[in-house]
């Protein structure tokens, strides 16, 4: 199947539902050993990233649908990046772009990204894109792009 074309824009409020119903999806959850958030602590959540000047969010749009988004935000004296698509969306080479698409547009380094272990996709997606293991933390893989 051809791969559909990707681009990334900014959040609007209307993304929000969708990314909502996206992140509450048990095989993502399970897939980023990342838990799910309830309406309120999502919107919550939401509302105090895109306060915060130093977070990048954007919303990814494949094929002229919203797919997910893509995030970068400082942990402490680190940027570090974040992605989530809807399920069907994966498999399809979105995230690999929307990541490449990124990186040209924002071009801070060096980036981490905290992955799980078992997480194997994602952390193809980071290696696509030359992020390279640095270390282990417990269950997760962090690369770095330097
Ligand atoms: C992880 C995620 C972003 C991947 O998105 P995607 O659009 O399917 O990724 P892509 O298609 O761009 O690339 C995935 C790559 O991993 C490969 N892959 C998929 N499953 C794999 C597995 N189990 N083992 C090894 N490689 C795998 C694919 O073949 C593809 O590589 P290729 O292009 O060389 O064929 C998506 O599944 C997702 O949003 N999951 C839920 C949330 C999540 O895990 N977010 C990331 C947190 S770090």
């Amino acid at each position: 199947m051809p791969s559909p074309s990707v681009l990334l824009r900014k959040v609007r409020q209307s993304d929000l539902q969708i990314f909502y119903e996206h992140q509450r999806d048990p095989e993502a959850v399970r897939m980023a050993a990342f838990p799910s958030r309830d309406l309120e602590a999502f919107m919550a959540h939401w509302a105090k990233i895109t306060r915060d000047e130093t977070v990048i969010a954007r919303t990814i749009v494949a094929g002229g649908i919203v797919a997910g988004n893509i995030v970068s935000f400082m942990r402490g004296d680190t940027r570090e990046m974040g992605y989530w698509l809807g399920r069907e969306f994966w498999g399809k080479g979105i995230a690999t772009k929307a990541l490449r698409l990124f990186l040209r547009g924002h071009t801070a380094r060096p980036l981490y990204a905290g992955v799980a272990t078992h997480n194997a996709a994602s952390v193809h997606v980071l290696e696509k894109c030359g992020f390279a293991l640095s270390h282990q933390e417990d269950d997760f893989y962090i690369l770095m792009l330097a």
